[in-house]
């Protein structure tokens, strides 16, 4: 990891900043077959709805919401011998109780896919992202090779990937899923795994058919990978199916796929890069990249036991969205809805106020680009994007003189309503010399520059629309 920001500091001082594959270099490459090998699957363009879109929500969803104890990774837990796990199955379960027997009190009865969708559409978000299939194997749709382990058969009785797929779509929104590559306790993938992964079974008798069926069913327009680290991507046959993926599958335009399918590929393949869980590096990245964060700090699926202190302020929330963007990632929010089929009311409030004031401010956000400074230099509350003049620019590559609009997000408010900040001063001095507050446009603030340094009049802060991260835009006059 520190090698890798070494050598992205260095392109950055070279004034190399992040250089998004276009959209007229995709075109030339759209009829351009993948071969399966990272160097070839590589150089694939990012789908530029991905890029533009920033916000995502996803959703852990399975049998855990049942225990709804400690985490998604319950049934691991107790068996791995997890002291809090094995007491609350001992309180609370009859002797020999198995996890499987779980599932039927996984009812979703509440379950309301449109208005799940209608949530999601009021957060702001612009695609949404399911766990078809959590480590514990349980599928959220009908697969055929998951006999009385999937969501059609028992509990809910209902294709929920199908049916979310559905109200998602009739939004604007884009649809895509989680899937884990292994399963803790299937006895395939365990047989490979006692064979150290010679053998492949697993991969060519569930993995594979398995995702081909959800592909072809539900056409997801992403592909979010995870559970891929006891094996390296020769046995996933991780390339061959990206392959698949971009060369033949009816998702080969639009689809996006994250970066973990094997061991050592997370940060190195794929068309965005997750790295490690809540990933959130604070400098610029020159790869798209996605931090996936949760809103229970402590959980991506439901827990009855979550301490409200536990759960993202909006300001905490706001502070991730808005360093993530400006250092070039979206923002993956997860929240895990209940067995009933309910997303808690205190997800869902934060899920709204966050639409509020995406409402106020998603001129910053959606569409917009990493500028020169990430953070400000004398204020490091102060975090920075712009949008590009894609008119005059064939790439959507920062350069001083593409920059239509320079945003400054401030998380914090200065006590005496005067904000000082160092990174726009040549800007301000330049074009971008009419400075004005998302929400309260027409009225242009005060500035005025000593030793290098701007000092900003902000407007009266009962005046100002916005409740949280309030953003002042740059531009010329
Ligand atoms: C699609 O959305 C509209 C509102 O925009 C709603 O009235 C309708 O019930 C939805 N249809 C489906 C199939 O979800
Ligand atoms: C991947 O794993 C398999 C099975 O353990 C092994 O035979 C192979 O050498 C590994 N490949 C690489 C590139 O490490
Ligand atoms: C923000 O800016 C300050 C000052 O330039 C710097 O020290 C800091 O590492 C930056 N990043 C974050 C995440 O605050
Ligand atoms: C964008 O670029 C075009 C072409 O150079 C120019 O005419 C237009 O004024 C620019 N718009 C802004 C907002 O800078």
């Amino acid at each position: 990891m520190k090698l890798f920001f070494l050598v992205f500091l260095i392109g950055f001082v070279n004034g190399a900043i992040y250089n998004h594959r276009d959209h007229s270099s995709r075109n030339k490459v759209l009829n351009k077959r993948y071969s399966p090998d990272w160097n070839d699957l590589d150089t694939r363009p990012l789908p530029e709805w991905y890029d533009k879109a920033k916000i995502g929500i996803f959703l852990h969803w399975g049998v855990y919401s049942v225990p709804g104890f400690g985490s998604e990774w319950f049934w691991s837990n107790w068996k791995g011998g997890n002291r809090q796990c094995i007491d609350f199955m001992t309180k609370n379960y009859p002797p020999g109780f198995t996890y499987q027997e779980f599932a039927p009190a996984f009812k979703a009865e509440f379950f309301d896919p449109d208005k799940w969708a209608d949530l999601f559409v009021k957060a702001g978000a612009k695609y949404v992202v399911l766990t078809s299939k959590h480590h514990e194997g349980f599928t959220l749709f009908p697969s055929k090779r998951s006999f009385s382990w999937n969501s059609v058969e028992v509990g809910p009785k209902r294709d929920i990937v199908g049916d979310l797929a559905k109200a998602v779509r009739n939004t604007s929104l884009k649809f895509g899923v989680y899937h884990s590559l292994y399963e803790w306790f299937n006895p395939i993938y365990e047989e490979d795994k006692r064979k150290a992964f010679k053998t492949q079974t697993y991969v060519d008798t569930k993995l594979w058919p398995d995702i081909k069926q959800i592909v072809h069913d539900y056409k997801p327009s992403v592909i979010w990978s995870d559970g891929d680290w006891e094996a390296n991507d020769t046995y996933w046959r991780s390339t061959e199916l990206l392959a698949w993926l971009y060369n033949d599958s009816p998702v080969k335009d639009e689809v996006v796929v994250n970066d973990r399918w094997g061991i050592g590929i997370p940060g190195k393949h794929g068309d965005f890069y997750n790295h490690q869980d809540r990933f959130n590096p604070g400098v610029l990245l020159h790869h798209k990249w996605e931090n996936a964060f949760t809103v229970d700090s402590g959980s991506w699926g439901y827990r009855r036991n979550m301490q409200i202190r536990e759960i993202l302020t909006i300001e905490e929330l706001l502070q991730q969205i808005v360093t993530t963007v400006s250092c070039g990632g979206n923002a993956l929010i997860n929240v895990g809805p209940t067995k009933e089929g309910t997303i808690a009311p205190i997800f869902e409030e934060r899920l709204l106020a966050l639409g509020d004031w995406l409402q106020i401010n998603g001129e910053a956000i959606y569409s917009s680009s990493p500028w020169e400074y990430q953070n400000d230099t004398l204020n490091g509350k102060v975090w920075y994007t712009c949008s590009i003049n894609r008119s005059n620019s064939m790439k959507r590559t920062y350069r001083s003189g593409q920059v239509a609009a320079i945003y400054a997000i401030l998380l914090e408010w200065p006590s005496d309503n005067r904000l000082s900040v160092r990174s726009i001063t040549n800007s301000l001095r330049s074009r971008y010399n009419q400075l004005e507050m998302l929400g309260n446009e027409g009225t242009y603030l005060n500035w005025k520059i000593t030793n290098g340094d701007v000092e900003i009049e902000l407007p009266d802060r009962a005046t100002v629309k916005s409740n949280h991260a309030w953003v002042l835009k740059l531009a010329t006059t």
